[in-house]
């Protein structure tokens, strides 16, 4: 049976919705590998707190990953779990080599803002289709994110 014949969503209207939640879904995914990235390779006086810290961006990631996918599931669409088609759909591009605060801090921010910008645009596209749940979502994901970005500009200023 297809889930929107229970929810009464149209698959019609949520076609910028799911092209939103898959870019989302990829960039997240890229977002996810890069933290566990800074959480490794961090050195300096403040390696106990980045460390601890990007642990924690990088769990809350993958909460944030399976929420979406589960969304688009939701949304009657299968969603991409292979590495190599999520890193082609990704505006996050895969970092390495960074070890330093001054440089990896800076690399995060870019990272929110694009993350921010795009579930920003999917709650307004979801807005204009009654998509009340995926404007939650996004609503919720804003939440936390707008407080690490709070942490981000302390660290950075
Ligand atoms: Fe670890």
């Amino acid at each position: 049976m297809n889930v929107l014949d229970i929810t009464g969503l149209k698959a019609e209207n949520l076609t910028e919705v799911v092209k939103g939640l898959e870019l989302l879904l990829a960039d997240l995914q890229v977002h996810y590998t890069n933290l566990r990235g800074y959480h490794w390779h961090v050195k300096g006086k403040d390696f106990a707190i980045l460390h601890e810290r990007f642990e924690k961006m990088y769990d809350e990631v993958a909460d944030k990953v399976d929420e979406v996918a589960e969304r688009l599931l939701q949304l009657n669409v299968e969603p991409e779990n292979r590495y190599s088609v999520i890193l082609a759909k990704s505006e996050i591009k895969e970092v390495t080599g960074l070890t330093s605060p001054e440089t990896i801090l800076p690399e995060i921010v870019k990272t929110y803002k694009t993350l921010m910008a795009l579930e920003r645009s999917i709650i307004e596209k979801a807005g204009e289709v009654n998509d009340e749940t995926t404007v939650a979502i996004m609503s919720d994901f804003l939440v936390g994110q707008e407080k690490d970005a709070w942490f981000l500009a302390s660290m950075l200023s």
